[in-house]
């Protein structure tokens, strides 16, 4: 079976609806017909210099998630980036095939870098898209299914691989394609329906989280920013707010978009909104539940996240093996 690789940053207490739309439920869909490992991935969290006690407990938290929102962990591997040694060693490997013009054109790193200025920026910072890049060429992977905002990360290491074939002979790296379903992409803030949702938009009060209460949650998609029309019309550009709810309420019950669309239109937006509350609730209610159940039971958790460890270190050290080789280290007696 082909391989795919994902990771999420524990760098919150919660996973947010985009994260869940955009990118855990494309896991779980695949995990049918892939071999598949996800990741918790601290090390690229270490970026925002969190809290020590605090990123071992959201590391977990998120482990946790995956599993309620529905990774199999008999079927997919479940891991800790940072129990994986070869992560941290394949990215010095590919830093070193890494422009350093071509890492300074990462959007991302552009944004956050402005943001912070060049002292509060982290080389860290820098070279966070050639780590993940070594996530994802450690496992071979061909796919990697991710939200709209990492296609110029998974362009680089698709460049990386690419590089290295020429550099060091064909097969020294399976080139990965991104897995990007458009539809659910890229989901948008609540209140600031042009930016995608996170927490940095709009002070984070468009943002619902998973493991929020879910009458907070009902709220905010009940006082979402729309538009002073009373049109319910699937139109991103022009109706950005009401699109993106029905598009959140299409993800979630698997109704298309414009037979919802129909099925408001000429009775005001409050009933979209006070309907996708309700759907809203639904999701959080059961999927807590879950996540409580996992994280009631810490040794488990961590024992299930040893055994994804294995598998993953397992595939890791051969593909390790196979690169040092081909870039001349020389092999430890
Ligand atoms: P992260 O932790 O920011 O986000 C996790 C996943 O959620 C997707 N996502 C969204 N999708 C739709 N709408 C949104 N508003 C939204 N916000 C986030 C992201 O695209 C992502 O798929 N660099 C990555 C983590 C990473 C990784 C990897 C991913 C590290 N190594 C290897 C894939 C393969 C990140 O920061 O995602």
């Amino acid at each position: 079976r082909p391989r795919i690789l994902s990771g999420m940053q524990p760098t919150e207490d919660s996973l947010h609806l985009g994260n869940y739309i955009g990118a855990l439920r494309q896991w779980v869909a695949l995990q049918e017909s892939y071999d598949a490992l996800y990741c918790v991935v601290d090390l690229h969290a270490m970026t925002v210099n969190p809290d020590p006690a605090r990123l071992r407990e959201r590391t977990r938290r998120t482990a946790a998630q995956y599993l309620a929102g529905g990774v199999d962990p008999e079927r997919s591997a479940l891991f800790v980036q940072s129990h994986v040694p070869q992560h941290a060693e394949l990215s010095w490997v590919l830093s070193c095939q890494t422009g350093f013009g071509e890492a300074g054109r990462m959007t991302q790193f552009k944004d956050k870098s402005a943001k912070q200025g060049a002292e509060g920026t982290t080389v860290g910072l820098f070279t966070y898209p050639v780590l993940m890049a070594a996530d994802i060429l450690l496992y071979d992977a061909a796919r990697v299914p991710v939200g709209e905002d990492q296609r110029q990360h998974l362009e680089l290491a698709r460049n990386l691989a690419e590089r290295l074939n020429v550099r060091f002979g064909d097969g020294t790296a399976v080139v990965p394609e991104a897995h990007i379903v458009k539809a659910v992409a890229k989901i948008y803030d609540l209140q600031e329906p042009t930016a995608k949702m996170s927490k940095s938009t709009s002070g984070g009060k468009g943002v619902i989280w998973l493991l929020d209460d879910p009458k907070a949650a009902a709220k905010r998609i009940r006082s979402a920013a729309t538009d002073s029309e009373t049109e319910v019309r699937f139109d991103p550009v022009n109706k950005p707010g009401v699109s993106n709810l029905l598009t959140i309420y299409s993800a979630l019950t698997g109704r298309d978009v414009d037979a919802i669309a129909a099925e408001y239109d000429g009775r005001g937006y409050g009933h979209l909104k006070v309907d996708l509350a309700d759907v809203v609730v639904d999701l959080l209610v059961p999927f807590q539940e879950r996540a409580g159940t996992y994280l009631a039971d810490p040794v488990e958790l961590d024992a299930v996240l040893a055994r994804g460890a294995e598998k993953a270190r397992e595939i890791a050290s051969g593909t390790l093996a196979r690169i040092y080789d081909r870039v001349g280290l020389l092999p430890a007696g």
